[in-house]
């Protein structure tokens, strides 16, 4: 049975160096006392050196990189880059880089491929905009065929895929998580969409984990699901005290 994995996205916190390292030490603490939980922290990139160096059990992310190698490409990192600082996971497309910055299924798709091909794991994420049962798989289906269709086969095992709807990501006004049955749906969903585009042993042996307000209390309720493998921490996972109960708790999944 593989490890949860859960992956800390701090988003564009803390403010210092000194601040990250600091929570950095202790995410790593949880980590090292609960080896059956795969953990992993995704700093700012003006972070990711200084964290690396406190990380040991943890692994060390990303949350962005650009497709290309080298050349120029003014603020962008490579995925060679940051394997070569220790990151062995990329977050990519998350809904907030979609929105904000106009990332669209085409770069996802290329980042996607570009991390894969340097041998780190994409933390893909796709979710629907607002919560009406019938958006889910209109959108989910197409980000989801948008980032992969294309991609090498042998790639796919490089990508773990986080239902992430935006009405249930805490700083969404209103938001509330998603309930397990709704990760449930997009869970077996996404498994049938890898299935039909790359075969059904993909589709089945596909990492996909939840994300949307995932903390201490209900965490339980995700991991526990049939086919969830993780989850995407954001708000929660700034806060020492909740990321390590979520650790714990994941650690403690069979
Ligand atoms: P949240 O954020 O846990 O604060 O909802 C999750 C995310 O957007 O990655």
């Amino acid at each position: 049975m593989d490890k949860k994995i859960i992956v800390a996205n701090w988003k564009m916190n803390p403010a210092s160096v000194g601040d990250a390292v600091a929570l950095a030490r202790k995410i790593e603490r949880a980590a090292a006392a609960h080896l059956r939980a795969e953990v992993v922290v995704a700093p700012p990139a003006v972070f990711l050196t200084p964290v690396a160096r406190v990380l040991k059990k943890a692994a060390l992310g990303a949350q962005n990189v650009f497709w290309e190698q080298a050349g120029p490409y003014t603020g962008e990192m490579s995925p060679a880059q940051m394997k070569n600082i220790g990151v062995s996971h990329v977050i990519v497309g998350h809904s907030e880089r979609r929105e904000n910055l106009g990332e669209t299924d085409e770069m996802v798709h290329r980042k996607i491929a570009a991390v894969a091909g340097a041998g780190m794991a994409a933390i893909l994420c796709i979710g629907e905009r607002h919560r009406a049962g019938a958006d889910m798989p209109a959108e989910v289906g197409a980000q989801l065929k948008g980032a992969l269709s294309g991609l090498k086969k042998s790639f796919v095992k490089n990508v773990i895929v986080c239902y992430e709807p935006v009405w249930a990501i805490s700083t969404t006004f209103g938001a509330r998580p998603a309930t397990a049955d709704d990760a449930l749906r997009a869970a077996v969903y996404v498994r049938k969409i890898i299935g039909a585009v790359f075969g059904p042993a993909a589709g089945r042996t596909a990492r996909v984990i939840y994300g949307g307000s995932v903390n201490a209390k209900n965490v339980a309720s995700f991991l526990g699901l049939g086919g969830m493998d993780g989850a995407l921490v954001g708000s929660a996972s700034l806060d020492e005290k909740e990321l390590s109960a979520i650790v714990r708790r994941a650690a403690a999944e069979k």
